[in-house]
């Protein structure tokens, strides 16, 4: 184990990375954090499989791990294309230890380390709860939507997009995971949030382990193909529910991406008119999901939408100019950031749907910005107006919010369908 730091002003919390060797007791930690649920040995292993020892840090007391906290070597759209974003993760406090600023001393210490080592410029997590992170400077950047169907031959408008040649094919997941990288591959570029999955992601989307259905159907698989090949996929699993003796199951929509919109039309067509079901589910979908537009009736789905990403600008400089913008934009920032000193100040932001750059100045602000209101505003989903309105914006020169605005956010809405 290697030592990262000094021992706290207490004396009694040492922060370290862990080695291989700690995995099993930072695991067993981690489940007590969450509410004593241990992982099916599957997931466990898969956990293992994707941890990096050397970008982790654990909290020790009197020798035993208290907290745990990690970083993901993820590579995340944004605007203008996929770009390397820290991914926090494991984030936990042991029950008899918390509120003592445990989690405070190891995001700091991730802060502090991405910063002055030059590693990605942004991290994102998904919060267990909402109110935990925006005191770090991480601000909500995406939301999702869980929709709830109910079945229907006529759920979806006639003049959807629609093919004669494709036809839908019902088959085992095992049998299509050479199909499914192309499909979800067609789909990371374009829409910010979304993460480049490698071999061992795609296999980790793709787990059904017994001990994780909770008492669902194995899950099941859908292929949209026509003469020429494959033209998408979905993955989905029924749970079983009568009501005064006829079935009224629930389908459940794990993942479903297509390369045309003919094709996701058409899986989610199949979807929504299996026999002995009720209802179709489907969570976390993008809030400008295209299946909302193809519903007959939107109201009908009870689309409930929530928070999911939540964005850190490590370096603002660099962070900045590591997206694009939807329109040129000149404009100065006051950056008011509390943890992270290197960021305050004044940052002249040069740009557009190309590039852009991004260099302190001494110029006078045209806004100014806290850093959590950039991190919501970062992926394009959230608006900076609407965070202005909040107060986490203020306009310094007349115009500039709008231009602002316009400029930083992106069409389609951002979405994350990957926990990590
Ligand atoms: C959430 C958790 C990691 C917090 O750890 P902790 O060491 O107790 O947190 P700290 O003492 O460093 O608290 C830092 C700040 O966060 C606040 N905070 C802590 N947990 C919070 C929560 N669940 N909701 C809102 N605020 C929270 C504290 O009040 C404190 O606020 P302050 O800076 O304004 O005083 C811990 O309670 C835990 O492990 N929970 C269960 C697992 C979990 O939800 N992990 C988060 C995964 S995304």
């Amino acid at each position: 184990m290697t030592m990262v730091n000094e021992r706290s002003e207490a004396g009694l919390y040492e922060l370290a990375t862990p080695d291989p060797a700690d995995f099993d007791e930072l695991a067993a930690a981690i489940h007590r954090a969450y509410g004593g649920f241990p992982d099916p040995p599957e997931v466990e292993a898969m956990n293992r499989e994707i941890f990096e020892f050397d970008r982790a840090v654990v909290v020790r007391h009197g020798g035993r791990v208290c907290a745990t906290a990690t970083v993901y070597s993820l590579e995340m759209t944004v605007p203008g294309g996929p770009r390397p974003v820290a991914g926090v993760g494991y984030v936990s406090v042991m029950p008899d230890h918390r509120r003592r600023g445990l989690m405070r001393r190891m995001l700091r210490h991730q802060l502090e380390t991405l910063h002055e080592t030059g590693a990605e410029p942004v991290a994102a997590l998904n919060s267990t709860e909402a109110g935990i992170y925006g005191r770090f400077g991480y601000g909500m950047a995406s939301q999702v939507a869980r929709l709830t169907i109910p079945r229907g031959a006529r759920a979806l408008l006639p003049d959807r997009p629609r093919d004669p040649a494709l036809r839908v094919r019902a088959t085992e997941p095992a049998l299509i995971t050479g199909l499914v990288a192309p499909c979800y591959d067609a789909n990371v570029a374009g829409r910010p949030g979304m993460l480049r999955r490698d071999e061992t992601w795609t296999r980790r989307a793709l787990m059904d382990p017994p001990g994780a259905r909770g008492g669902a159907a194995p899950l099941q698989a859908l292929v949209a193909e026509d003469g020429a090949g494959t033209r998408g996929y979905a993955l989905y699993t029924v749970l079983s529910h009568w009501e005064d003796s006829s079935p009224r199951n629930i389908v459940v929509v794990k993942e479903i991406y297509a390369v045309d919109d003919a094709a996701y039309a058409e899986l989610w067509a199949v979807l929504l008119d299996l026999d002995l079901t009720a209802t179709v589910t489907a969570e976390p979908r993008p809030v400008d999901d295209p299946v909302l537009a193809m519903l007959a009736d939107f109201r009908r789905a009870v689309p409930t939408v929530r928070d999911q990403l939540h964005v850190r600008l490590v370096d603002v400089d660099r962070a900045l100019a590591s997206r694009a913008y939807a329109r040129d934009v000149d404009l100065v920032l006051e950056v008011e950031d509390p943890l992270c000193p290197w960021n305050r100040g004044r940052w002249r932001l040069s740009g557009g749907p190309d590039g852009a750059e991004c260099r302190a100045t001494d110029g006078p602000a045209d806004l100014a910005v806290s850093v959590r209101a950039l991190g919501s505003a970062y992926l394009g989903g959230v608006s900076l107006r609407q965070l202005a309105s909040a107060g986490a914006v203020t306009e310094r020169r007349a115009g500039a919010l709008g231009a602002a605005a316009a400029a930083f956010r992106h069409d389609p809405a951002p979405y994350c369908p990957t926990i990590f």
